[in-house]
């Protein structure tokens, strides 16, 4: 796929999907809650099917329509054994989710990934989940992994990752324990899953002090059933944002977008860069934040961010890094660590294919340095994505203002954006 210059602008409402995180977990917990839920806009793409045909496999009934699903959900304690290993693609929230699920379930499960997942870490899932007596089996602490059935015991869990993934694959497997589960969490991640299990009526109970957390989880209260509007997804939009902001006579209104607060880093480091964005119109749908976003061509200065704003904004440095390079001072974004166990070495391939592009850039200790220039000379324009969605998205944009760039493994971008590519151009992107 080729991604090459625009001369015009980014111009329009693109349409951007439902949001991924929210839409895994309008899968998982209307299956296991106790009648039917309608789930509008919900996202379809690659990682998104595996969490759906997943559970189908395990006997949910799920009535599949545009942007629409019915489930039927089972209960906390009625999933069927799958007659197949489960095959979660490339998709992480669904392979740490299930495991801590399905943990907790009586029958047992094989969970296996393509080669991007069967090389990302599951100790960290798998482990907590030990000191509540779940019996797993992995590959060398990767997928494939085998989960088998065991009664789980309460536990007092002090996360050390900052992760919503761990975080929550502990708390679909306490809503089964019967007992007081705690999960402590010491820095802030997302929390979707919080959110949407108070929404059907969990026994759950949270403590904050600033961003140290207590989740009390009082097990085996069956869930109510609960319609849900998914919100559009932020970090999807980022890309479109990013587009407007380096792009000369950009403009473009995003609609309908999540704007969660554990989640909005990517809104506050732009601003913090000087990015002319605006939100209006803030609305809660099913406890979620939700606005819409007005973006201009801004001309950005450089920032130096902090490992906190890691924690809001996870998956969204291969874009910011891209915005950074068209910056008119340097940037610093540290405490980048867990950007090199995600769908890849997200950090190695932000450095090399800036440095393909003639960025200056380079990596201390887990912070990421960017020295932005005014012009660039291409030095390879194949860009290594390592099958990662963001990175090939990213790229993309990379190529709307110093195209054309090569993306290598396009295919990808299905992972999370399966309209992307149609989406940019129609708004003047130029991707062939
Ligand atoms: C996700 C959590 C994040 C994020 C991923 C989606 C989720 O991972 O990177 O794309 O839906 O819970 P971690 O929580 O492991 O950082």
């Amino acid at each position: 796929m080729i991604s090459d210059i625009i001369k015009e602008g980014i111009n329009g409402v693109p349409s951007i999907p439902g949001d991924k995180s929210i839409s895994h977990r309008s899968i998982i917990i209307p299956s296991i809650s106790n009648g039917i839920c309608e789930v509008n806009n919900i996202l379809k793409s690659d990682d998104v099917l595996h969490t759906l045909n997943a559970f189908k496999a395990m006997g949910v009934n799920i009535e599949d329509h545009k942007k629409k699903i019915i489930i039927r959900g089972r209960g906390l304690n009625s999933l069927k054994e799958s007659n197949n290993a489960i095959y979660l693609g490339n998709s992480g929230t669904s392979a740490r989710l299930l495991t801590g699920l399905l943990s907790s379930q009586k029958f047992k499960s094989v969970l296996t990934g393509d080669n991007s997942l069967s090389s990302r870490p599951m100790k960290r899932i798998t482990d907590p989940l030990s000191e509540m007596n779940a019996k797993i089996y992995s590959t060398n602490g990767s997928l494939p992994i085998t989960i088998e059935s065991s009664k789980l015991k309460p536990a007092k869990i002090n996360l050390t990752i900052p992760s919503a993934q761990i975080k929550s694959g502990l708390l679909l497997a306490a809503l089964n324990i019967e007992g007081e589960t705690h999960i402590i969490e010491n820095k802030t991640t997302r929390d979707h899953t919080e959110i949407m299990l108070e929404s059907f009526g969990a026994n759950i109970e949270i403590q904050k002090l600033e961003n140290r957390k207590i989740i009390k989880v009082f097990g085996q209260k069956e869930l109510v059933p609960n319609n849900i509007d998914i919100p559009n997804d932020l970090s999807s939009s980022a890309f479109f944002i990013v587009s407007a902001l380096i792009n000369n006579n950009s403009n473009i209104t995003l609609k309908n977008i999540n704007n969660n607060p554990t989640r909005n880093g990517i809104i506050l480091a732009l601003k913090k860069m000087g990015a002319k964005i605006k939100l209006f119109n803030n609305r809660t749908n099913n406890d979620e934040s939700i606005c819409d976003i007005e973006v201009v061509s801004s001309n950005l200065n450089g920032c130096e961010l902090g490992p906190e704003f890691a924690d809001l904004m996870i998956d969204e440095y291969p874009i910011l890094a891209v915005a950074a390079s068209f910056a008119d001072s340097p940037s610093v974004f540290r405490g980048l660590k867990e950007l090199r166990v995600k769908e890849s070495d997200r950090l190695n391939l932000i450095l090399k294919n800036l440095q393909n592009c003639g960025v200056n850039c380079k990596s201390k200790n887990d912070d990421l340095f960017i020295y932005p220039s005014k012009n660039y000379q291409i030095k390879n324009n194949l860009i290594k994505t390592d099958f990662d969605h963001r990175i090939a998205m990213a790229f993309c944009v990379m190529g709307t203002k110093i195209g054309p760039l090569n993306i290598q493994d396009e295919t990808s971008i299905n992972t999370s954006f399966p309209t992307f590519k149609n989406e940019l151009n129609n708004l003047g992107g130029k991707i062939s």
